[in-house]
Formats: C-alpha cells, sequence, structure tokens
C-alpha cells in the first residue's frame, strides 16, 4: 500500500509502498478515505517535536473497516469510521473516570506511535518497521489501528468531515465546550483561527457566547472566522490583539481565552485579554522545550485560571458521534474547515499551505 513516510525533519515526505501486516487481538485494519493534514504533523515535519523514524505520520483520517482481529466487537467490516488518536485502554484510572484523552497507556503506545502491545503493523519491503503516528498513521491507504480508535459514523458522513472529527474538531469544539465550559453570554477571545482555533470558534457558538473575538493574523482566517461564528476579529499583525480586545469590551476583557497556535506569546496573550474570574485554555501545543510566563499575582488576587486541552478533553466513542450531531443541526458548518481536498503525493505542498497559513485545512483523499 501506499504511504507517505517522513525520515528526518528537513527532508519532504516520501511516497512509498510499505507491507502493512494483519490486525491482531483488539485492532482493525481500516481502509482509509481522507486525512486532514494537522499542524501536529508538522511540529514532526519541522523537527520542532521529536520522533521515531521511519513513520507514517498523520492522525485525523477516517476510512471505512476492511477486516477485523480476534474479540475486536465495537466496529464490523464496512463500518465507517473516524480515528482517535488516544485510543483508551478502557482501564486505567483517567479512562474509567471519562479522561480517556488522558489514559495512561496511549501515553506509553499512542504516543510513541506504536500499537498496544508495543508493536506496529507497517514495514518497509526489506522488513524495517515502519512507525505511524499517534498509533493512526492516517496518511496513507490502509491503516492497523486500536479498536478503541476507530469510532463508528454513520455511513452517509462525508468522510473529509469525519477525520476533521478525529482531530482539529474536536480538539477546538471541545476545548470551548468540555475544557472552557463557556457559559450562555460570555466573552470569548480565539487565538490563532487554523483548523483547532476556527473549530473552537464553532464550539464557542454552541455554547451561545454572546461575544466571540476572533485573532489570526491572516485576512482569510479572519475572513473564515466570522463565517463560522465570529461576532469580532482583530489582525494581531496590525494590532497589539491584548489592547484590542479591552477595547472591544470596553476596559473588561474576556470571560474566556483559547489560545490554538502553540507559540510562547500567544498563550501569554491569552492569559492577559481575560477579565477577573476567566478562564485561559492553552489547546496550541509548543515545539519541546518552549516555557511561558504569567503573572501569578493576577492569578490569585483576580482568581485567573490557566489551563490545559488534550484533544478537548473529549470522549471520541461518545463526542465524535455529538460533535457530527452539531453541524448535522445545522448549528455550525464543519464544511468550513475543508479548503482543499488533494491527492496523497500533494502532500509536501499541503504541508507549505500549512505552514503559509492561507488555508483552513487541506484533506488528502484516499483511496
Ligand atoms: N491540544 C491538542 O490536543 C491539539 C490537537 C491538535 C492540534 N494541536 C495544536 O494546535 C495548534 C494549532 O493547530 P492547527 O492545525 O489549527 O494549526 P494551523 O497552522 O492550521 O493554525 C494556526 C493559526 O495560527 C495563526 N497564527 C500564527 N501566528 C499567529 C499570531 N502571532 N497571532 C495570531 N494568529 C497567529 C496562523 O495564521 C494560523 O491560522 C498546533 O500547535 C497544534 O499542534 C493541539
Ligand atoms: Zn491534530
Ligand atoms: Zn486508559
Amino acid at each position: 500500500m501506499r504511504a507517505a513516510v517522513f525520515e528526518r525533519p528537513g527532508s519532504p515526505l516520501t511516497i512509498e509502498n510499505l507491507e502493512i501486516a494483519e490486525p491482531r487481538d483488539n485492532e482493525v485494519l481500516v481502509r482509509m478515505a481522507a486525512s486532514g493534514v494537522c499542524h501536529s504533523d508538522y511540529h514532526v515535519v519541522i523537527g520542532e517535536w521529536g520522533s521515531p523514524a521511519p513513520i507514517v505520520l498523520g492522525h485525523e483520517g477516517s476510512g471505512y473497516v476492511e477486516a477485523i482481529g480476534p474479540n475486536v466487537r465495537d466496529v464490523e467490516i464496512g463500518d465507517h469510521v473516524a480515528l482517535a488518536w488516544t485510543p483508551s485502554c478502557r482501564r486505567c484510572e483517567h479512562c474509567v473516570s471519562g479522561r480517556p484523552v488522558l489514559c495512561t497507556v496511549a501515553v506509553e503506545t499512542a504516543y510513541n506511535s506504536v500499537l498496544p502491545d508495543g508493536t506496529t503493523r507497517l514495514s518497509r519491503t526489506s522488513g524495517e518497521a515502519v512507525y505511524s503516528y499517534l498509533s493512526v498513521g492516517s496518511l496513507a491507504e490502509y491503516a492497523v489501528v486500536p479498536e478503541a480508535g476507530a469510532i463508528r459514523l454513520p455511513k452517509d458522513t462525508d468522510p473529509a468531515l469525519s477525520a476533521l472529527i478525529g482531530c482539529a474538531v474536536s480538539t477546538g469544539v471541545g476545548a470551548a465546550i468540555n475544557t472552557a465550559k463557556i457559559r450562555p453570554g460570555a466573552t470569548v477571545v480565539v487565538i490563532g483561527c487554523g483548523g483547532v482555533g476556527l473549530s473552537a470558534v464553532m464550539g464557542a457558538k454552541i455554547s451561545a457566547a454572546s461575544r466571540i473575538i476572533a485573532v489570526d493574523v491572516i485576512p482569510e482566517k479572519l475572513e473564515l472566522a466570522g463565517r463560522a461564528g465570529a461576532t469580532d476579529v482583530i489582525n494581531a499583525s496590525q494590532t497589539d490583539p491584548v489592547e484590542a480586545v479591552f477595547e472591544l469590551t470596553a476596559g473588561r476583557g474576556a470571560d474566556y481565552a483559547i489560545e490554538a497556535i502553540g507559540r510562547a506569546r500567544t498563550i501569554e496573550q491569552a492569559y492577559r485579554t481575560l477579565t477577573s474570574g476567566g478562564v485561559a485554555v492553552v489547546a496550541g501545543q509548543v515545539p519541546t522545550g518552549v516555557t511561558i510566563e504569567v503573572d501569578p499575582m493576577a492569578m490569585s488576587g483576580r482568581e485567573l485560571t490557566l489551563t490545559g486541552s488534550n484533544y478537548g478533553s473529549v470522549r471520541p466513542s461518545v463526542d465524535f458521534r455529538r460533535i457530527l450531531g452539531f453541524h448535522d443541526s445545522g448549528l455550525i458548518d464543519l464544511n468550513l474547515l475543508v479548503d482543499k481536498r488533494a491527492p496523497l503525493d500533494s502532500i509536501n505542498d499541503a504541508f507549505d499551505t500549512l505552514a503559509a497559513g492561507t488555508s483552513a485545512r487541506t484533506v488528502i483523499t484516499l483511496g
């Protein structure tokens, strides 16, 4: 099967023919249909995050179940599935308490790009093992994933939308509705309007926020943010976003701020836009080693909360369908996020587009 293989930072991904083994216990073989190109792949591509290699990147995917291994009960051959990159072990303390995105098994396995048994089903024809990113590896014609990472969605769902629910949409919508738990009528700032940030804008809209202030440096992104539900936009390349938020709110500030870029400066900005009692959520992920500076006096004196959101604090088996429901009911339009559809051979161009920041999401169509 054809797959996009990453070898080292600075070298373009290559399209290779790889071997893929049969699914083992509690594993599923998925014929891939679509894979979004997320900034969390790009952190690896440019060396901001370390990764085992060679590896098939992509963690925002969807497809159809082609075969199931022994003991698989949740999905059947032919099912349409969105792939989840924190496959719940369903047993650890965090999974049992309803926070599967903190699964201790996934941290040891998926986050090292191996399956729960510690191995990979992918190899080169030479026999060399190939990893699959976050135990998904969606930039390929097929993927073997843990059963808990294959979440069934209705068969008539556009695979591009299912793929995006597999990362950007769940992360952004979830940061708003699950992590921040935005109250109706609140003022929300979203800094960064890529796939994750635009989804956070939609999450604020679902939460009935009365003011949704979107910040980006690219005019096309601000235009998209308006279509996604932002009531105000700030171009941070032209004006200081913190000052602009206070101007727009008559000196009050925001109840919630969601950072969706992954830079120290913008995380600090998110925190500084808060009104007393406000909550800043870090959804963006920084290059390894980056630290931030915040004013702890403001934290105590003004009861500010600075928190993080992994995967929008979702429970994939429940929330993927719930989020699709927001789209189906017309509350949000996930089609806004699918800017371009491109073949696997265009993967390096898709990363260039992501870096340029002009497009919401490129979705690679597979199969
Ligand atoms: N927390 C999680 O579980 C999770 C999941 C997925 C992605 N992420 C992370 O979220 C971040 C965003 O991912 P994405 O795929 O949406 O990225 P993206 O590249 O599509 O979007 C980033 C956006 O930030 C904008 N931007 C850049 N610098 C800016 C600045 N100084 N001020 C305002 N806007 C600026 C860009 O123009 C772009 O629109 C990444 O760090 C990614 O790794 C986190
Ligand atoms: Zn992602
Ligand atoms: Zn677990």
